[in-house]
């Protein structure tokens, strides 16, 4: 068991990198590795926990997986793979299904277990599977597996019924090697996505259209093995930001291409912190009480459902009362409570919630449920009174490589407990 401890009050202040993507691009990347022979190198790579559970499940296929210099990933691709990913570790991660689409592509077959649904929601993989079967697969879920066969692969026009993050990458990660072009109307425009169309492109892949939501990709007959680094992190950015405006204080944030938190940055400016441009990346400010503001949650370009907790755990001590709504994941409100359990005025009802500011918070034992509300409660608890632990970390641990370092590393009291 892994713990925070956070003892609230102190001002931010200094300079900040942030980490390469690793959670939401890193992984990514590495299952679409699988669709070349030889050896891929991505840099920028952090040791979050995911990526233990991403390195295991890519052994297990037949790869080999290693550390050539800190944050240097190197993954090697035979012939040979299997076409199995386990339940033990598919549980374990979402991103564990990413495998799907480059197996299926490579041999022509896949078994990967189904992940079920998790802390913040259903998540269901209908839109996955109806395009690899527009693409010529067939495809059954049986005994808790969904097994994918396919003779060849041909394009074909997907439309998605929501611009899926998830999908839109089973459909590239398996058109670049279908006959064909395939094209995605409705596609996901998260810069993960542009950052896995440059990485495939660089592979060979052809494709057109990476970032916006009509995306064509001419399916190439193989690909090579690049070496290149993957994006900074804009959730950790958009974080680190959200850190200084519930601490107070003033920092810089390094490391993140600016435009890919451009909402975020808006809202924040709202709620009365200022956030200017840098050459080297943003300058936050927040010397006043923040200012209530309503968020509703998008995909990109619109508000991103990854900083909703965070945003809330901002508003509760902001002046005013907003109205929070999540349109992207049905069960991510549960945090609340924590927060509630500081003395935050919040009330849930479907998919909003309405947070009444109040004067202030207090330390008290609080759990993560997942890795964007763990670090909502660690951003609480910078602007409570006296001091919180964060119980369950391992989950805030899933997606960001040691925050409770780089906070202390901007004068926050937080440190981490290991049992
Ligand atoms: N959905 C379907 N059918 C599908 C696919 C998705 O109904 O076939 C629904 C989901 O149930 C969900 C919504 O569509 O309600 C959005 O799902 P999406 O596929 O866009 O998300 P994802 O790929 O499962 C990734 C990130 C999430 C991030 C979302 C949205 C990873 C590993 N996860 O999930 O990150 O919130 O995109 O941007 O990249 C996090 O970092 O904390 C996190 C949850």
């Amino acid at each position: 068991m892994t713990r925070y401890v956070v003892r609230g009050g102190q001002r931010l202040s200094g300079t900040v990198r942030v980490a390469g993507m690793t959670k939401n691009a890193g992984l990514k990347q590495m299952a679409a590795s699988l669709l070349a022979q030889g050896t891929t190198v991505l840099r920028n790579v952090t040791p979050v926990v995911d990526l233990d559970v991403m390195i295991d499940l890519l052994r297990g296929i037949g790869a080999a997986v290693e550390w050539a210099e800190p944050e240097v990933l190197q993954i090697t691709v035979g012939e040979e793979l299997e076409a199995e990913a386990p339940y033990e570790l598919v549980s374990q991660m979402r991103a564990s299904i990413n495998v799907l689409g480059p197996l299926l592509a490579r041999l022509g077959h896949a078994r990967v277990a189904m992940p079920g649904g998790d802390n913040i929601g259903s998540r269901k993989l209908d839109m996955h599977f109806a395009a690899l079967v527009a693409m010529g697969a067939e495809l059954e879920v049986l005994h808790g597996f969904v097994e994918a066969r396919c003779n060849a692969l041909c394009g074909a026009r997907v439309v998605l019924e929501f611009p899926s993050v998830g999908a839109t990458e089973t459909v590239l990660t398996t058109a670049v090697l279908a006959k064909g072009q395939t094209v995605i109307e409705n596609a996901a425009r998260e810069p993960e996505i542009n950052d896995l169309c440059e990485f495939l492109t660089a592979m060979g892949a052809r494709i057109g259209g990476a970032g916006s939501s009509t995306i064509e990709i001419e399916g190439v007959d193989e690909l090579h093995p690049i070496d290149r680094a993957i994006v900074g992190d804009r959730i950790e950015a958009g974080t680190l930001l959200m850190a200084c405006g519930a601490a107070g204080g003033s920092i810089a944030v390094e490391g993140v291409d600016v435009e890919h938190v451009e909402m975020v940055v808006r809202k924040l400016n709202e709620m009365g912190m200022t956030i200017e441009t840098t050459p080297d990346g943003l300058v936050a400010r927040a010397d006043e009480p923040l200012r209530a503001v309503d968020v509703q949650t998008l995909p990109y370009p619109g508000f991103s459902t990854d900083f909703m907790p965070l945003a809330v755990a901002l508003l509760t001590r902001a002046e005013g009362t907003a109205i929070v709504t999540e349109n992207i994941f049905d069960n991510r409100f549960a945090f609340v409570d924590e927060l509630n359990r500081m003395g935050a005025d919040i009330r849930t009802e479907g998919r909003h919630a309405v947070v009444r500011g109040v004067e202030r918070l207090t330390g008290a034992p609080v759990r993560a449920h997942d890795v964007r509300a763990g670090a909502a409660l660690v951003l609480a608890a910078l602007g409570a009174d006296g001091e919180t632990t964060v119980l369950d970390t391992r989950h805030v641990d899933r997606g960001y490589a040691d925050l409770p370092s780089k906070l202390a590393s901007l004068g926050a009291d937080v440190s981490r407990v290991e049992d």
